[in-house]
């Protein structure tokens, strides 16, 4: 036999040609033209050269109904399979629209969960690159199986190890929940959507006229309904936000974060952090500029940039060592609370805990948004997620109050009272049950009553505002009694977290005796 190939091997040959082939090159150069990279091309992007070990190339569909015994292609839509990308190994699962849409059958799904079970028995994070027209129609109710076992999967890993998803095509009906399930979601512009119901339905059920990306392209899920914590222009940008997010997230809920060694000193003073708060104690500013200065230089990284912004949520690093930060954004809405920015810092928080990420919070805060809309709409029951999330994490948690911190608010963002271990406040803070305008005006409600000319009455509540300001919204009275930790001024804010951070990073929670639970109820 030698010179000539065994016919064995041939076969074998062949038919992984096939299969590299998905559904064809027609399917291929038709995914072109959309401007969508295949599944193949997307992970070669993604995971470091010859890394890529792929698994179940060779799968193949059972149905035999409406043609489907002369429909198929080895992979059945989906590739899957064990990589590294930055030298840490991942699971990849990739679906592949060239064959049926990307649509999920029987043994596409199965091929899903046996990536998602290597993932979760080996401790390393799973990324999903979605791309499919949902539920594979002729496989009827063993495809909803298939996403059944999928979105129990996504539970069973929940926590455990980081869960990525990128929508880089359709993602459509009940679909939509693995990656709603996952605990970040990359969108590419244009040439991705999710939807429960798509445009043709709506218009049926309720006649509303809408397209396809105005109902859920990735702008939208991005600014308002929350969905999409990313945007990408294109498929490789959205590749290169998964790597970039994957080097701030340990593999599993065992591991600490990534360390990466900084030039950046850490006992760096920023002169500029004295100023950066305006005079006008009602004038905006925009957080991001402390973070960013407090932080290792470019190494914050915004979660959600376009959604809920009176909140900041994203990674960075501390003298290397990974923080999630949460702060309150004065340059939107007052950086006041409301539901979605709830919902935004809770989420965040809860993922920083299970994954060992300290909290590093950063406090300008109004209160929580007043009005019918908010009330109506469950302000109380989004709001109380903030709470809940603070209390329960156990990771380090280190708060700085920047300015405002009143009432509920100040509670919630991260106070000693909810379990923060270290809480410095800047000379500017502003600690009370409200502002010292709405204060005063309560307080000395009869005295001001009793002026008649309005301009007087004016000058007498702000007289009376400073009064209240001076002896107690000031962040003196919280100093006294050991709410706060230390005032600072604001230029010394980096090298002091730093220290706090080097202390902290042994932590082991002294919880109060609470009787066994299963786990508590979120007030979701
Ligand atoms: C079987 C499918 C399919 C599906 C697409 N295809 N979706 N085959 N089951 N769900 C096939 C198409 O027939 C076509 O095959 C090929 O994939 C490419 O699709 P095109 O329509 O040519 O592509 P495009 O124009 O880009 O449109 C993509 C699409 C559209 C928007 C996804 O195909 C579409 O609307 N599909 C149906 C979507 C749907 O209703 N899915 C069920 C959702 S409900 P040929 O052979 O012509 O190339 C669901 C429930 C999940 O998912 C429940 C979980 C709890």
């Amino acid at each position: 036999m030698s010179g000539s190939e065994r016919p064995e091997i041939r076969k074998l040959r062949e038919m992984k040609e096939k299969a590299l082939l998905g559904g064809g090159k027609v399917a291929i150069e038709k995914q072109h033209a959309k401007g969508k990279l295949t599944a193949r091309e997307r992970i070669e992007l993604l995971v470091d050269p010859d890394s890529f070990l792929e698994v179940d190339m060779l799968v193949r569909h059972r149905a035999t109904e409406f043609g489907m015994e002369k429909k198929w292609a080895y992979g059945d839509g989906v590739v899957t399979g064990l990589a590294k990308v930055g030298g840490r190994r991942v699971v990849v699962i990739a679906q592949d629209f060239t064959f049926m849409g990307g649509s999920l059958g029987e043994m596409h799904a199965a091929k899903v969960v046996k990536a998602m079970s290597y993932a979760l028995s080996t401790g390393v994070p799973v990324i999903f690159l979605n791309d499919s027209g949902g539920a594979r129609i002729q496989e009827g109710v063993d495809s909803l199986k298939g996403y059944g076992d999928i979105f129990y999967m996504n539970v069973q890993a929940s926590g455990v190890i980081p869960q990525i998803a990128a929508i880089m095509g359709p993602c459509a009906g009940g679909a939509v929940y693995s990656p709603a399930l996952m605990d970040f979601i990359v969108m590419v512009r244009k040439t991705s959507f999710m939807f429960i119901t798509g445009p043709r339905v709506v218009k049926q059920v309720i006649g509303e006229d809408v397209d396809e990306q105005q109902l859920g392209g990735a702008d939208v899920h991005a600014t308002r309904s929350g969905m999409a914590s990313f945007v990408a222009n294109n498929d490789e940008e959205a590749i290169n936000i998964i790597k970039k997010l994957l080097t701030y997230l340990p593999s599993n809920n065992m591991e600490d974060p990534p360390y990466e060694p900084t030039n950046d000193n850490p006992n760096r003073m920023d002169p500029e952090l004295d100023t950066i708060i305006p005079e006008d104690p009602n004038a905006p500013y925009d957080v991001r500029d402390v973070i960013t200065r407090v932080l290792d230089t470019g190494t914050f990284f915004e979660v959600f940039p376009q959604w809920a912004r009176s909140a900041v949520v994203g990674f960075g690093r501390l003298a290397g060592r990974v923080v999630g930060v949460v702060a309150n954004q004065p340059n939107f809405m007052a950086g006041v609370l409301d539901i979605d920015s709830s919902d935004k810092i809770a989420r965040f928080v809860r993922f920083c805990d299970a994954f060992n990420i300290p909290i590093l919070t950063f406090v300008d805060v109004p209160g929580y948004l007043p009005g019918t809309r908010q009330e109506h709409g469950g302000i109380i029951r989004h709001g109380a997620k903030i709470l809940y999330a603070y209390s329960e994490a156990t990771v380090p948690k280190l708060t700085v109050i920047l300015r405002k911190a009143y009432g509920g608010a100040y509670i919630a963002m991260g106070s000693r009272h909810l379990g923060a271990d270290f809480v410095i406040a800047w000379p500017t803070a502003e600690i009370a049950v409200m502002g010292p305008e709405g204060a005063a005006q309560i307080i000395w409600r009869r005295e001001l009553a009793a002026i008649e000319d309005p301009q007087k009455r004016a000058e007498k509540l702000k007289e009376f505002a400073q009064e209240y300001r001076e002896k107690i919204a000031n962040p003196y009275v919280a100093a006294a009694r050991g709410y706060i930790d230390a005032v600072i001024e604001p230029k010394e804010t980096r090298p002091t977290l730093i220290k706090a951070l080097e202390h902290l990073i042994t932590k082991r929670e002294i919880r109060i005796r609470v009787p066994p639970k299963k786990h508590g109820i979120m007030p979701v």
